[in-house]
């Protein structure tokens, strides 16, 4: 069975049987980042999408450890550009990896990459879905709600669904109370939040709301892990 372990953010590792992931690991400049950069060793680096709060450290990770980058065309393109090794995809498309398979999903959010000439757009920012070891995780990275949300989970039976609740920038935890109803996920696990004032909310309240639901949802403290 797969681990999961809270990075701070929107930054997680995923510990599979036949390879380790890191999924949008933004460490260096994260104030509340459970884990240095150099610290990582990982065999493949999963991008949602080019801001500084997502790619972050993935480029220098995946270069150091061999790792491969797995994300959208656009932003696959750009570390190779800059050197890592990349698997490209794209939303709607899923490949089989050593490790499990992973899917891309919409995700209604720019995507940008940081440039000396200013923002470069870099297509559209996704959703992750990694099935491993039997189990399956959707990371939606950062989004709007959305109604296929119930199309995800009606066609990818979600055993964790990493949900932002940050708001500003992405669902605040209304939309995202209901993005959790629409899943259906056995256990959602709030995100985006309290990095920043920004995007500061209370998760444990986000959580009380979706268990009314009926539904599983728990806090997972930066530096946890748990296996699902
Ligand atoms: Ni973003
Ligand atoms: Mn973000």
């Amino acid at each position: 069975m797969p681990e999961l372990t809270y990075l701070g953010h929107d930054a997680f590792l995923v510990k599979a049987d036949k390879a380790r992931l890191a999924i949008d690991p933004f460490l260096t400049g994260n104030p509340v980042a459970a884990a240095a950069a150099e610290d990582l060793n990982v065999d493949y680096v999963l991008i949602t999408h080019g801001h500084g709060d997502h790619l972050g450290d993935g480029i220098e990770i995946a270069k150091r450890c061999g790792a491969t980058i797995i994300s959208t065309f656009e932003m696959a393109g750009y570390c190779q550009s800059r050197g890592a090794k990349a698997h490209p995809m794209h939303i709607g498309g899923g490949h089989d990896f050593d490790f499990g398979r992973v899917k891309l999903t919409i995700a209604h959010h720019g995507n940008t990459v940081e440039t000396p000439d200013g923002p470069r757009a870099l297509g559209p920012a996704a959703g992750i879905i990694v099935k491993a070891d039997g189990r399956t995780l959707y990371h939606a990275g950062d989004t709007g709600l959305f109604y296929d949300m119930k199309l995800i989970g009606e066609m990818n039976p979600l055993d964790v669904a990493l949900l932002p609740i940050g708001d500003n920038f992405t669902m605040g935890p209304d939309d995202a109370v209901k993005a959790a109803e629409l899943l259906q996920a056995k256990l959602t696990i709030p995100m985006h939040y309290n990095t920043f004032d920004l995007i500061r909310q209370d998760p444990g309240d986000y959580v009380r709301r979706v268990r009314a639901l009926g539904l599983g949802a728990e806090v997972l403290k930066v530096g946890a892990t748990l296996t699902y």
